[in-house]
């Protein structure tokens, strides 16, 4: 095992093993429940559990172990994605009410897109958010729409006016020649009691938008209807859709979708499967999974026992261009040492990448800031960029295989930075677009210098030293949940 300097401090991680898509995020009794695609025993076992967090405030979590197992014959190759719902019962008790994705691998001769593959809507429900009530089957393969193929997946349930809905993503089977033409899609489902399920419309594009959409969400905000979800197979171009399969968002006006209105959510190295929620204070949440499914680039923290983890949440409103993110203000009570620079230049120095920067009036068309010679984010011919130089060396080579990330951006006004070990996500322009991904950097031993060069005379930049969260693993959970391995 190599020292793991990597371990984030106020990002969401799997304490061993893998994770990816958040599940299940909700706000329930008092408290923040952020459940996880999780995979305890990996990599001797990839089959895929929720994980789960609990947290009052955003920043002192409790593990609580393995939340639901694939247990049953509708799961039994992996409890997938899914979503909360909170409900309230009619004598006023709140219940927490899962729906997720019981993945089933059928043995034999199959290509798993036009067979072998179940995808089960799957209900459980929890009066504690801690113990679940027997699994039920909601909805199997032949309930779906003839010509899906087997990838129907990924429910996110909401209530409004007076009934339940849902949206799995799906791929539309657009032919079976040799060169399908597979659609991306979303099934809306419509229930009076959110048991009984019937399909209400198809999402969906007239010319196919990437084979499948994964992890779909439906939200309104400030009166418009926003459709999230995860589109894969879209070409690659020099300023979109540059990582292997991409996530974002779309306003919903009727029953088709205008795809050049897709808005990235991210523009980073890896961002994927996000999922929102509301809170008590009307706040609406996004956390996201810093990680892709099937990316070229290395993550070491593998010879560590775990990958993957969480963007922080980011709480979304309404900005003049689109949806504005910006880190969820709870964060802000890990700040310490804080010190502010104005003018045009700044020079600052970490000891172990856990920092929150942050400058404001920019007014420049050329700006940069480096962490040592190995990260540069740069803004220049009004495209900014986020570079790792090709190094010859791992200790050089922060990337790890991740080169550049691109977004056109008619000018820059200010920007945050949040590092944490090995993640790093960044803001600009009031939130207005993002970059998210991971990084590999070698410890110095006189720390590392953060350059900032070009921000013009009257920017003001801030720069914090970043605590990290409180995390701790609740034993008695954990262990009355027993381990999956
Ligand atoms: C997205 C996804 C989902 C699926 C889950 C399985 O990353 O492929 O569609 O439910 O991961 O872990």
């Amino acid at each position: 095992m190599r020292e793991d300097r990597y371990r984030m401090g106020f990002h969401l991680m799997p304490p061993q093993g893998w994770l990816n898509d958040p599940n299940g995020l909700c706000r329930f009794g008092g408290e923040y429940h952020v459940f996880f695609q999780y995979a305890p025993g990996w990599p001797r076992c990839g089959q895929k559990c929720w994980g789960h967090y609990i947290s009052a405030d955003l920043v002192n979590w409790r593990f609580a172990g393995t939340a639901l197992r694939p247990d049953r014959d509708f799961d039994r190759d992996g409890v997938y994605s899914g979503s909360a719902l909170v409900g309230r019962e009619p004598e006023g008790r709140q219940n927490m009410r899962i729906y997720y994705t019981g993945n089933v691998k059928l043995d034999g001769d199959h290509d798993y897109v036009d067979s072998g593959r179940e995808a089960n809507v799957i209900y459980t429900e929890s009066a504690d958010g801690i113990h679940f009530s027997e699994k039920q089957l909601l909805l199997t393969h032949e309930d779906y729409p003839p010509d899906y193929t087997c990838h129907v997946r990924d429910p996110k349930v909401f209530f409004e006016n007076g009934s339940y809905y849902m949206v799995l993503g799906g791929r539309k089977r657009g032919g079976v020649s040799r060169q399908r033409k597979d659609y991306g899609a979303v099934l809306l489902y419509r229930s009076a009691d959110g048991m009984k399920w019937e399909l209400n419309r198809e999402i969906t594009t007239p010319e196919p938008f990437g084979y499948m959409w994964e992890c779909p969400d439906l939200f309104s905000m400030a009166q418009q209807t926003v459709l999230s979800f995860c589109p894969q197979g879209l070409k690659a171009e020099l300023y979109r859709f540059q990582n292997t399969d991409q996530s974002g968002y779309v306003r919903l006006d009727g029953e088709t979708v205008n795809t050049a209105n897709f808005t990235e959510w991210d523009m980073g190295f890896e961002f994927y499967a996000p999922q929102t929620f509301e809170d008590e204070q009307g706040r609406r949440l996004l956390i996201g999974w810093t990680g892709l499914p099937d990316t070229p680039y290395e993550n070491p923290t593998g010879e560590c026992g775990w990958l993957h983890c969480l963007t922080v949440p980011r709480e979304l409103t309404r900005g003049d261009g689109g949806i504005l993110q910006n880190p969820a203000a709870e964060l802000q009570q890990l700040r310490e040492d804080g010190q502010t620079y104005t003018g045009d230049s700044a020079a600052m120095n970490t000891g172990d990448f856990s920092f929150w920067l942050q400058t404001e009036r920019i007014e420049t068309d050329r700006f940069q800031i480096s962490m040592g010679d190995h990260l540069f984010l740069k803004y220049e011919n009004k495209v900014f960029t986020w570079e790792f130089p090709d190094g010859k060396t791992e200790a050089e080579d922060w990337g790890r295989g991740r080169r550049i990330r691109r977004m056109k951006l008619e000018k820059l006004t200010d920007i945050q930075v949040l590092c944490d070990h090995s993640v790093l996500e960044l803001f600009v322009n009031g939130g207005s677009r993002a970059m998210c991904g991971r990084f590999y950097p070698e410890v110095l031993k006189d720390g590392c210098t953060i350059r900032i060069q070009g921000c013009g005379s009257r920017a003001v930049t801030h720069f914090w030293h970043m605590k990290a969260m409180e995390v701790r693993e609740d034993e008695t959970l954990i262990g009355n949940r027993g381990s999956t391995d």
